[in-house]
């Protein structure tokens, strides 16, 4: 393995190389998604005989050390094609310059492929659109070129490679917010799988409803015999971790609870949700669940990003919504938003607002876009200021149907 400047060349099996950019200055993915933890971009190199393949790019911007660490491994000139997976940005970005520098390179890709190169960057190289299942062969492989629409983009595609590799390769999907330390992982850790989770919830979630049929496409396709999953972001997964990502990646999907997990997201701008989600963390800690709160207070603020991919494959959700200018509070406004857009409901949500004037506007609104987006709303409590006693009793009667729901 040789690491230089952020950029990882290393093998992945006979003559498949991967090249990898870990970018740790990207703050938000896709100008949204908060990523202290970092993320790198995966292209691959196959070399069989006199025929050379790339399979996608980094990032727009990072086209100089693109071209740089590509030179360092085979003559630009002597590349035959580009096999662009997807179109955005983040794998797309050094295409252009490869044109430049080869205008001979056979761009292959789905039929809408074309259209997108030239939108995104005034280019009409030559270009190979492939049908569902087409084939390319090279000397020692088959490459099959197997569409995956909505994964998440209309043009997505995957590569599978056999005989001897049988490596698929995947783009986003399978892919990961982390840098990790080594090419493969040994293990899928609660750690790792948080990471994947996350980036599935945050980019995939969308579409998760073409998650299952494409990975049974992708199963019939490959008579499930895949030894390496190599993603455009995060580590390369091999041997018995295969199939082991394969059904997390149903989990994700399905939204499958795990761990017992409560997610507890509110906004607090002078203590009084706060005090009332202390107690509400604190009688579900109590009843055995693992709680994990996110809060967005004049104190902290935490990572809508791994919010979501908490909420994914949470139990329930119970949120905490102050009220500001006769709405709700900006920033919960946004997370509700988006876990109607990511979840699409199919989760129990407890919902406790707080006013100072006015009424219970902002409850009897956020309890209709939950429910029409399909989550359950166990429970509605509005409070005005600090809780009375009387508030308190409702919120501990709301916890107790709130458990009774999630034990069923
Ligand atoms: Fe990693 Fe949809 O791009």
């Amino acid at each position: 393995m040789r690491i230089e400047n952020n950029v990882v060349i290393d093998k992945v099996s006979k003559d498949l190389i991967i090249l990898r950019y870990n970018d740790t200055s990207t703050k938000y993915f896709e100008a949204l998604w908060e990523i202290p933890e970092g993320v790198t971009y995966n292209a691959y190199l196959l070399i069989d005989d006199d025929t050379a393949i790339l399979f996608d790019t980094w990032k727009k911007g990072l086209e100089n050390d693109f071209l740089n660490a590509l030179s360092s491994i085979i003559d630009i000139r002597d590349l035959d094609y580009v096999v662009i997976h997807h179109m955005e940005p983040d794998h797309s970005g050094s295409i252009k310059t490869l044109y430049e520098r080869n205008p001979g390179i056979t761009f292959i890709g789905h039929p809408m492929t074309s259209k997108l190169m030239r939108n995104l960057y005034g280019i009409s190289p030559k270009f190979r659109a492939v049908k569902d299942n087409e084939i390319l062969s090279t000397k020692n492989y088959q490459l099959v070129f197997i569409h995956a629409p909505w994964l998440h983009w209309p043009e997505t595609m995957f590569t599978y490679i056999p005989p001897q590799i049988k490596a698929l390769m995947t783009c986003d999907v399978f892919g990961a917010y982390t840098i990790p330390k080594s090419v493969f992982i040994d293990e899928l850790s609660d750690e790792y799988i948080s990471s994947m989770r996350k980036y599935f919830a945050n980019i995939i979630g969308f579409y998760k409803d073409n998650v299952i049929k494409n990975l049974d496409k992708v199963l019939a396709v490959t008579k499930g015999s895949i030894e390496i999953i190599a993603p455009a972001h995060g580590a390369v997964i091999k041997g018995n971790l295969v199939n082991k990502a394969i059904n997390l990646y149903r989990e994700f999907a399905l939204k499958t609870p795990v761990n017992r997990k409560i997610v507890i997201a509110y906004s607090s701008m002078y203590g009084f949700v706060d005090g009332i989600m202390s107690h509400v963390a604190h009688v579900l800690g109590d009843g055995g669940f693992n709680v994990s709160i996110y809060k967005f207070t004049d104190k902290e603020r935490a990572s809508i990003g791994d919010l979501i991919g908490e909420a994914n494959n949470a139990l329930g959700i119970v949120l905490g919504v102050s009220t500001y200018d006769t709405e709700p509070f900006p920033l919960m406004d946004y997370i509700i938003n988006l876990l109607i857009k990511k979840l699409k409901g199919g989760k129990p949500v407890l919902l406790i607002t707080d006013y100072g004037w006015g009424g219970d506007v902002v409850l009897r609104h956020v309890k209709t876009r939950l429910e029409k987006a399909g989550f359950t709303v166990i429970d509605a409590i509005s409070v005005n200021g600090i809780p009375t006693k009387e508030d308190l009793d409702k919120i501990d009667i709301a916890l107790q149907s709130l458990k009774q729901a999630l034990t069923q």
